[in-house]
């Protein structure tokens, strides 16, 4: 096992990767257990019944609440579900929960977490890539609403994160693809020289000897992003950079129907409108264009729609999205491969040109 520190200030905490860590957990639960603290667990029913091992040898009998799979559980009535779950087992102001599972489990765990008796200790051990390279460190936590995607939620740091390498060995080939376009989205945003390994080595897959020293590097672009910006107030880059290709993905998500393409897919889909955004605006040279796809394909991500979303909704979804600023809309673009920035106020007509070359369509 490795360690990553992600420091911040009064609440700073390890990321801890490796290859079977059901044992770290199991001896991290005991020992908040042995000072009478009161744990608690949430996962969803597919890791229950793929990964029941792992979770009864890290967790044995602590109380466990079962949730339905898929981005529909991170909603106010799987919240109220947590609370009620965490007041019938007495939990305290002392008390830890574990999410146990994808980005969905860890947001919606983490926002519980934030707001029962006004915040409780929580941990994070991601099943999936994405939840492990992404979604489990920062402390942004939240839920959907029909109005968009995270529109509610909590900054809430885990007390530690435990990415065990072997959880990925169940997880569905499409959900690894997903996870792998948060992975390129690091390499587009802040690391050229993963891009390259991405563009060139081996097909990564759970079982490469690799694979855990790229879930690491993915941890530590994103802890020093937060790090440096943990609330995401820069004015200009900072914690913003992160979002590369959400702008146009989180748009899609809502549009579609959320479920409907996978967060992972959605936001390969945007990685490739922000680069040809970024060579419409002219800071980077055409030829991206096709690298960013040759890597997308690569992992079976998708580079289009794949089917036809109405360009009205996907503009109006995208100006309720979370990072409009003042009222104009914020993307993150390219200035190299491996090099991010935000742009502030793109003509909404090119947009517009973006959509329709990926297949929205307009009735106009
Ligand atoms: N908080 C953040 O900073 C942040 C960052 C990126 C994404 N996110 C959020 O993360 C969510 C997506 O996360 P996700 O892609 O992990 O989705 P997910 O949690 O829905 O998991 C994907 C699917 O895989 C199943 N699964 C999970 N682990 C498994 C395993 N080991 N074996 C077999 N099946 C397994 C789940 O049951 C689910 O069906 C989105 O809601 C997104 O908004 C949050």
């Amino acid at each position: 096992m490795q360690s990553l520190a992600v420091n911040l200030h009064t609440h700073s905490y390890s990321i801890h990767t490796g290859r079977g860590l059901s044992g770290q957990v199991r001896s991290e639960a005991n020992q908040l257990q042995t000072k009478g603290h009161k744990v608690a667990v949430v996962t969803d029913a597919n890791i229950v019944r793929t990964q029941n091992s792992w979770l009864l040898d890290a967790f044995g009998n602590i109380p466990t609440l079962i949730l339905p799979p898929g981005e529909t559980t991170k909603s106010f009535a799987h919240l109220q579900s947590c609370c009620e779950f965490f007041a019938e087992h007495k939990l305290d102001r002392n008390s830890a929960v574990f999410a146990f599972g994808g980005g969905v489990i860890g947001d919606l765990t983490g926002f519980a977490a934030a707001v029962f008796l006004r915040g409780i200790s929580f941990y994070q051990i991601p099943t999936t890539l994405l939840a492990m390279v992404d979604s489990s460190v920062g402390g942004k936590t939240g839920i959907n609403i029909p109005a968009g995607k995270n529109l509610v939620g909590a900054f809430q740091q885990p007390k530690a994160v435990f990415a065990d390498v072997n959880l990925l060995n169940s997880l569905p080939e499409r959900e690894f693809s997903a996870g792998m376009a948060e992975v390129i989205k690091h390499g587009m945003l802040a690391d050229s020289a993963l891009f390259e390994i991405l563009a060139s080595a081996d097909r990564l897959h759970p079982d490469h000897p690799d694979m855990a020293g790229i879930i690491r590097r993915n941890c530590s672009i994103k802890a020093s992003i937060v790090q440096a910006d943990e609330r995401e107030t820069a004015k200009d880059g900072g914690r913003a950079l992160l979002n590369l290709g959400h702008t146009f993905g989180h748009a899609i998500e809502a549009v579609a129907g959320y479920g409907t393409l996978l967060h992972g897919e959605a936001v390969a889909i945007g990685l490739l409108l922000a680069t040809k955004l970024s060579v419409a605006l002219q800071l980077v040279d055409h030829s991206n264009i096709a690298r960013v796809e040759h890597v997308l394909s690569r992992y079976n991500l998708p580079i289009r729609l794949p089917s036809p979303l109405s360009l009205e909704e996907l503009m109006l979804s995208m100006t309720r999205d979370k990072k409009v600023r003042s009222g104009t809309l914020r993307f993150v673009g390219l200035r190299a491969l491996g090099e991010a920035c935000t742009i502030d106020s793109v003509n909404p007509n090119l947009v517009r040109d973006l959509w329709l070359e990926s297949g929205a369509v307009s009735p106009h």
